[in-house]
């Protein structure tokens, strides 16, 4: 099974949302050996849930979740609100989050906790530079099962693919300290022209940012 994560980041109003997802629909065909999740922003989670109900092979994914329960805590979208409007995966720890946001280790494995509690599979991303420290402050094992992204600083956003080669001996790395995770997805700079070098091996998948805004390059990108 391959998994193909496209990540829209702060970009998309729900009429840009609305026209992605007809554009992509009526090119996109179900393939038993794929699975694309798709994450929006919050806002436009129910848009995207509703367009694509009856489509077999798509999910949706929330950008982040809070890293505390339901309470007084003003702003923050927690678990138990994504997992009721039927979301299954979050993404966690991406590294503008951890950049922009100042997220820390810790608060990222609070947020994998909430998350797994729900039932919904963290997409934990990661770079070599914290990996350590990542898997340091997560509870013992709560890696066991979630997908995780390796996705190098000096690739997301900038247009510049990680090596192949170079990506493969991180990803053996990965497997290595994370035993039982359930996907290990390569991120950043992913295009229809390099998506094939990484899925060759050791990857399970693709978490693709700028190339997943035209619907028509991430349609070529899934169908590699
Ligand atoms: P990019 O972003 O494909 O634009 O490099 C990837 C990501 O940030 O997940």
């Amino acid at each position: 099974m391959k998994i193909f994560v496209a990540n829209f980041k702060s970009h998309q109003t729900a009429r840009q949302a609305q026209d992605w997802i007809n554009i992509f629909k009526s090119q996109f065909h179900s393939m038993p050996e794929k699975k694309v999740i798709l994450a929006p922003s919050f806002t436009n989670l129910a848009i995207m849930k509703e367009r694509l109900r009856g489509i077999e092979g798509i999910e949706i994914a929330a950008q982040d979740a809070s890293s505390f329960p339901p309470g007084a805590y003003t702003g923050a979208v927690n678990a138990h609100q994504l997992r009721e409007l039927g979301v299954f995966y979050c993404l966690v720890g991406h590294s503008e989050r951890r950049r922009w946001f100042h997220e820390t280790h810790a608060e990222i494995a609070n947020k994998i906790r909430e998350l797994v509690e729900q039932d919904i599979i963290p997409i934990l991303c990661l770079d070599k530079d914290y990996l350590d420290q990542q898997i340091a402050a997560l509870e013992e094992n709560w890696w066991q099962g979630i997908i995780v992204a390796y996705e190098p600083l000096s690739a997301i956003g900038t247009g510049q693919p990680q090596d192949p080669e170079e990506a493969k001996k991180i990803a053996i790395e990965i497997r290595k300290k994370m035993p039982g995770i359930q996907s290990l997805l390569y991120g950043g700079a992913v295009t229809a022209q390099n998506a094939a070098d990484y899925l060759k091996d050791n990857f399970d998948g693709l978490l693709i940012g700028t190339a997943s805004l035209d619907p028509a390059e991430f349609l070529k990108i899934i169908y590699v």
